[in-house]
């Protein structure tokens, strides 16, 4: 086990006390870089660039060497298990991705078969690659952060196809054939478990679910289909690997709603998108008697404001959970948090606000921090 020279992360997904909030972004790795683009141009396309391993590991460590960044994540898409389970995955410039043959018809749904991994072995492959580029005088820098879209996620884009407003044939499939979409969610939460599994082997040191299309269901649907295929997932996947723990984050844009069902189901961290306050979900899990660390929760489009104002409102998401209790005694109510954005950064950012953002995230975070 090679010694991670910065574990603030991990640290703080386990509810930890740390010296400053650790920060890391959501799609960090992106088109907002022209770095990015270059490399991109290079691999000539998106999947040219996630198939490769070593553009995938270029492209993971590009913010890292910008930003003073406390994770990695792997360069990837939610999207490749559904590709490996043969339904043809495409990106289309300007239009995002598309598949050849959606689950469109009950023989389709019930030929789909679980994820064969030796088909995703060049994610594995990235996985260790960029464990390996992140070692430093025999040390590793930050620790790298594997992730899988939840079960629902998939399903929308495996049964519309594509990107969509409302996920129309999928939100069908739900209502009039439930047992259909049930069948689709049971083999793809097994799929999740293997695909996080392996990259742990590989090398992953936390886990992140990216449910982004859960706060679509109505109340009660979101329980019974998204949030308990991604029960089923964390049931699966290992805890602990080269003696160290797996954190696992969970997080469902538009569900803060639900957040007290989320805390039930076994992750270390639940993600917050900006629809709730971090000390309002804070309190909340206390109440509960669930004291799960948070991430989060910056709109993503405060990082078009300019400087002065991005380090206002980023000062603004800290002191509001400095207000709040801490996660347990002993702790800094700041502790238990790791700072992101609600969703994805957008591919407009110019590239000085993150700098801004975390200029600000390492000051403020400790300048409150020496007040107690
Ligand atoms: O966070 C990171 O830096 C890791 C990389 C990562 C990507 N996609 C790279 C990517 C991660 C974690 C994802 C997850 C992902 N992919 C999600 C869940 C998270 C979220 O944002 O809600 C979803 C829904 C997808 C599916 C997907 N991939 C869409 C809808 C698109 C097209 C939309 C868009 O933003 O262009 C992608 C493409 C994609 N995945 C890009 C990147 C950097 C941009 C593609 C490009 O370079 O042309």
């Amino acid at each position: 086990m090679s010694l991670l020279l910065n574990d603030r992360f991990l640290k703080a997904c386990l509810g930890e006390a740390v010296d400053q909030t650790p920060l890391w972004l959501m799609r960090q790795a992106g088109r907002y870089l022209p770095e990015y683009n270059a490399t991109r141009a290079r691999a000539g396309s998106f999947l040219g660039l996630a198939k490769n391993p070593a553009y995938a590991t270029e492209v993971t460590l590009q913010p890292l060497d910008r930003y003073p960044l406390d994770a990695a994540i792997l360069f990837s898409d939610i999207l490749t298990i559904p590709d490996a389970m043969g339904l043809g995955l495409k990106f289309t410039a300007g239009e995002g991705p598309s598949f050849d043959h959606p689950l469109r018809t009950e023989d389709a749904v019930k030929k789909l078969r679980i994820a064969d991994m030796s088909e995703l072995k060049y994610v594995f492959e990235a996985v260790s690659e960029i464990r390996k580029a992140l070692i430093q005088d025999g040390k590793q820098r930050i620790p790298l952060i594997g992730f899988s879209g939840s079960p629902w996620t998939l399903a929308c884009y495996m049964i519309d196809g594509s990107s969509s407003d409302d996920f129309r044939h999928a939100k069908t499939m739900m209502f009039s054939r439930p047992d259909l979409l049930q069948h689709i969610l049971d083999i793809n939460a097994q799929s999740v478990a293997a695909y996080l599994t392996e990259q742990v082997k590989a090398g992953a040191q936390a886990l992140m679910i990216f449910d982004t299309w859960g706060g679509m269901l109505p109340d009660g649907w979101y329980q019974k289909m998204s949030l308990a295929s991604m029960q089923k997932v964390i049931g699966l996947l290992p805890r602990e690997h080269e003696g160290r723990k797996i954190p696992v984050i969970m997080f469902t844009k538009g569900g803060a709603i639900w957040l007290n069902d989320m805390a039930q189901v076994g992750a270390d961290v639940i993600a917050m998108d900006w629809t709730m306050s971090l000390s309002r979900a804070r309190k909340q899990l206390l109440a509960l008697n669930k004291p799960l660390a948070l991430q989060g929760n910056l709109d993503p489009l405060i990082l078009f404001s300019g400087p002065a104002e991005i380090a206002k409102q980023t000062s603004m998401v800290l002191d509001d959970l400095a207000s709040a209790p801490a996660l347990k005694s002993g702790l800094h109510p700041l502790d238990g948090h790791v700072f992101n954005l609600g969703h994805g950064i957008s591919q407009f950012t110019p590239p000085e606000s993150v700098t801004a953002l975390a200029e600000t995230v390492i000051n403020h975070s400790k300048a409150l921090r020496s007040k107690q």
